[in-house]
């Protein structure tokens, strides 16, 4: 069969590319889509089981800082199309192990950026109708100031807990060694624009939510732990903001940014949506207490204050007036609906938690694939 487009989706089998690769597998049937994705700890083809019989779906086990595979690759498919969303994820793990993160998310980038450009540059057409989408975080703007704790009413956020928000052109100031590495690899893409001609895009995202998510970030684990009646470990005070999304909106984005993005330009993507952290882990609570049938507030005495993640960035607000206003993108949840759909999908998937903190899954895929 004859594909119109081949589109490289990287890191498919994790969370949020997981949901990248099944709109575009469904959404088009004429293009293939080949998942890349090195199966650590986080990628797990279990979600993607509905797609994985589909005939324009290719899954490929590999690792993006590996350059002789991504070149072989590159030829072997045709690629004219990269989505990469391949990357150590977790603020917490990088504090912790910060070579894997520039390993990764630094070199595996720049080789990804590499093999393209050797690729493209060789044929006839160059880089023209190709596409290098690069997926970021707001992380990489470093932290705004609380400067209302207790919240103030906004016209365009709803609720805001400061005056400023991240716009595109906010200067980088990363923090952890997570945002440090993915602000790296931003630079390199709009290097790669700025000397080589790349066809590059780049979008920086706030924090997602929903199905799939591996239970170490802070909705999924409390939701889990809830279900096991265990200590909700909360950092600090509980007074961080963060500005949440629900990860089909921003898989729907990136499907927009990717077709209709001006070619080297920046998008930021949120839902105007800040929370304090410990209002939501309040209102995880109250959700998953009703769904489960416990009293009300039944949980609330899992709260325990712990000691704060160091470099914990204060408040994340994005701006996503450039998305709306040039390529008519909005969230289509509410929050409340959208947390309730993902608490709902935790306790209806409770195999697939079982799985992932067992470390079943990755068991299963060495047998099937061999060891990492
Ligand atoms: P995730 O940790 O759930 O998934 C990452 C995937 O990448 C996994 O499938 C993993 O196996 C794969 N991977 C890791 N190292 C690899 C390598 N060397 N080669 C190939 N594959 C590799 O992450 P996520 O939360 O889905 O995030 C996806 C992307 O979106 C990341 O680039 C992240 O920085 C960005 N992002 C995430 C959020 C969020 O809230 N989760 C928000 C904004 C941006
Ligand atoms: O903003 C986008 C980023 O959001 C993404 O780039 C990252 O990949 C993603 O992991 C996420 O980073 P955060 O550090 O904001 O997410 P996390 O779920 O780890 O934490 C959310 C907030 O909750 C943060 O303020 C830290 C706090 N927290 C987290 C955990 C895991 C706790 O208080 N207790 C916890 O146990």
């Amino acid at each position: 069969m004859n594909f119109k487009h081949n589109i490289l989706i990287t890191g498919g089998a994790g969370f949020i590319g997981s949901h990248v690769v099944r709109l575009f597998v469904t959404k088009y049937p004429d293009c293939r889509i080949i998942n890349l994705d090195k199966l650590t700890y986080a990628g797990n083809l279990a979600n993607l089981k509905d797609v994985e019989n589909c005939p324009n779906y290719r899954f490929v086990k590999g690792d993006i800082a590996d350059l002789g595979l991504m070149r072989q690759l590159f030829a072997d498919f045709c690629i004219d199309g990269v989505i990469n969303l391949a990357a150590e994820s977790h603020v917490d793990r990088s504090i912790k192990d910060p070579f894997t993160f520039a390993r990764t998310n630094v070199m595996g980038t720049l080789t990804l950026l590499q093999a393209a450009k050797e690729t493209w540059e060789k044929r006839a057409e160059g880089f023209a109708g190709k596409r290098f989408y690069h997926i970021s975080t707001d992380e990489v703007y470093g932290a705004l100031r609380l400067t209302h704790p207790e919240g103030i009413r906004s016209e365009l956020t709803g609720t805001a807990y400061g005056d400023d928000l991240f716009t595109e052109t906010t200067a980088y100031s990363p923090h952890s060694p997570y945002s440090a590495s993915k602000a790296s690899s931003d630079h390199f893409v709009r290097a790669y624009h700025d000397t080589y001609g790349m066809p590059t895009l780049v979008s920086n995202c706030s924090n997602n939510y929903g199905p799939n998510q591996f239970p170490e970030k802070l909705i999924p684990l409390f939701i889990n732990n809830i279900c096991h009646d265990k200590p909700l470990p909360v950092y600090g005070r509980g007074e961080n903001v963060r500005d949440w999304l629900y990860v089909e909106d921003h898989a729907r984005a990136i499907d927009l940014i990717y077709h209709e993005g001006n070619v080297g330009d920046t998008y930021n993507i949120g839902g105007f949506n800040e929370w304090k952290n410990i209002d939501l882990v309040k209102m995880i609570i109250k959700t998953v207490d009703r769904l489960t049938g416990k009293e009300p507030g039944h949980s609330l005495g899992l709260i325990t204050y712990v000691t704060d993640r160091p470099g914990h960035d204060m408040r994340y607000a994005i701006d996503s007036s450039k998305l709306k206003n040039e390529l008519g993108w909005q969230p289509s949840l509410q929050f409340e609906e959208g947390l309730e759909k993902t608490v709902r999908w935790y306790l209806d998937n409770r195999d697939w938690v079982e799985n992932v903190t067992s470390g079943d899954y990755l068991r299963y895929y060495d047998e099937m694939y061999g060891n990492r």
